[in-house]
């Protein structure tokens, strides 16, 4: 595992918005553009602010979403809803060049209208992911049926963590971007980072290589903090 360790959450979010805005000039440099699916939950926040002082070429990258709430559109729950006010609304993306999942449809019809959307690309070239304390990302709930299905966006209705009614990237979807890059914050998330360094298997650890970005806090040789 490529762990990166952070003295605290603002060094975490001040290293990932560097090496985030490093990769996504790589890819646009290489390609042209670059496709970048962001993580919703708290922890990417800063990141996502800090992000917007990055020189990038904005008209070349496109923002997708590893997941979202089945909430009205602009609800305060809503990933999209955190990464508009913490990113978008704050640099010049084209309009066209954003693709939120249209989760207020419900998560049959979103998921089935994501897949669809992402059939017109090749693939992401970045997924950005957090991890809860029992091992999910995105949506991805462990020994929950999600897991198991292929479409690139798949329903969940029994997510443990409100609201239960979600739309997720799936894991084989995730597995086949170019990159992955997990942020990872706070004691509460030691133990379960630990089990994954010592092998325990879970949703976050079976998306394929990855680089962890990871507090002190987070991390499980942190012996006095
Ligand atoms: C969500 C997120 C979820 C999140 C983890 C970690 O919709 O809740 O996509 O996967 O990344 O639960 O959340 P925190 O960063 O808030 O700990």
């Amino acid at each position: 595992m490529d762990i990166r360790r952070s003295l605290n959450s603002q060094s975490l979010a001040e290293d990932a918005a560097r090496y985030i805005a490093e990769r996504i000039r790589k890819v646009i440099a290489k390609k042209g553009s670059c496709h970048l699916s962001l993580a919703g939950g708290g922890t990417p926040k800063t990141t996502y602010e800090l992000l917007r002082q990055q020189p990038i070429d904005w008209s070349r990258l496109h923002i997708w979403f590893g997941d979202e709430r089945c909430l009205p559109v602009g609800d305060s729950e809503r990933n999209d809803t955190m990464v508009r006010l913490a990113l978008l609304n704050h640099i010049p993306l084209p309009d066209n060049h954003v693709h939120p999942i249209p989760a207020e449809r419900g998560a049959t019809a979103a998921a089935a209208a994501y897949t669809k959307e992402l059939s017109d690309i090749a693939g992401l070239d970045i997924i950005l992911l957090g991890m809860g304390e029992d091992g999910h990302t995105a949506s991805l709930f462990p020994e929950n049926v999600a897991l198991e299905l292929s479409e690139a966006a798949v329903p969940v209705f029994d997510a443990p963590k409100p609201p239960a009614e979600r739309v997720s990237l799936s894991l084989n979807f995730i597995r086949r971007a170019e990159e992955r890059i997990i942020l990872l914050s706070g004691a509460g998330k030691r133990e379960i980072l630990s089990r994954i360094i010592g092998g325990e298997r879970f949703p976050a650890s079976e998306v394929g290589t990855a680089t962890w970005f990871v507090d002190a806090a987070a991390s499980p040789d942190c012996r006095d903090c």
